[in-house]
């Protein structure tokens, strides 16, 4: 299966007590603003518009929830360092997702974004280390890779690796929302941690 049959939206979240938990699987989408979260989501769903997509960083504001063929949740977040957001906002960024991660970590499966072109931040690597901690399994993609050349390619992905410093086993996945490059291995690369979770 590449792209799912159906999809549909179920709710945003604010707070603690609007949290879906009823037992289906979890993906998270994790990731800086703007790095492409919403993007890919919809790219994997082969649908253009379901999440809000915008060239403007801190689109997604609240925890939005996609069922997907009626069978796990695909979760858009709202990206961190999104640098020109007051204090307050930040500090309203961090409530909500740490009240949300505690709830949904132990039983999610996280997808970590990172820009292919800009390469982990200090902010990623926290985001990483955050959800390793936790026992969250995290699968790294690097995204916006159409606007990485071929011949940087090599060095862009290592560089990822390094700052993240992942084990030789963990790997990751390059994608465009833009050309669907990658979709394909990453709906794989989900749908195995689907059915191990639920069998
Ligand atoms: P927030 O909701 O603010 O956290 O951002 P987000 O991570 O959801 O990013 P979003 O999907 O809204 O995309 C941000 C910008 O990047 C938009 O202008 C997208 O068109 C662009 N973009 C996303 N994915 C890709 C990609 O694969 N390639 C290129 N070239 N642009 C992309
Ligand atoms: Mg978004």
């Amino acid at each position: 299966m590449i792209a799912a049959k159906e999809a549909e939206f179920i709710r945003s979240a604010f707070g603690r007590t609007d949290f879906l938990r009823d037992g289906r699987p979890q993906v998270l989408f994790v990731g800086r603003s703007n790095v492409g979260k919403s993007s890919l989501l919809n790219r994997l769903l082969g649908r253009k518009t379901l999440a809000r997509v915008s060239s403007t960083p801190g689109r997604t504001r609240a925890v939005n929830y996609f069922l997907v063929d009626g069978r796990f949740y695909f979760v858009d977040l709202p990206g961190y360092g999104y640098a020109k957001a007051g204090r307050d906002e930040r500090r309203e960024w961090a409530r909500l997702m740490d009240e949300f991660l505690a709830v949904a970590l132990p039983e999610a499966r996280v997808i970590l974004l990172v820009d292919g072109k800009v390469g982990a931040t200090p902010l990623d690597v926290e985001a990483f280390r955050y959800m390793a901690d936790r026992g969250a399994e995290v699968t790294l993609v690097a995204t916006k890779i159409d606007q990485v050349s071929s011949g940087r390619r090599a060095r862009a992905l290592a560089g990822i690796r390094t700052t993240l410093e992942l084990s030789s086993e963990t790997h990751v996945i390059p994608v465009s929302a833009e050309s669907g490059e990658g979709v394909k291995q990453l709906w794989s690369e989900v749908l195995l941690h689907l059915e191990a979770s639920t069998r």
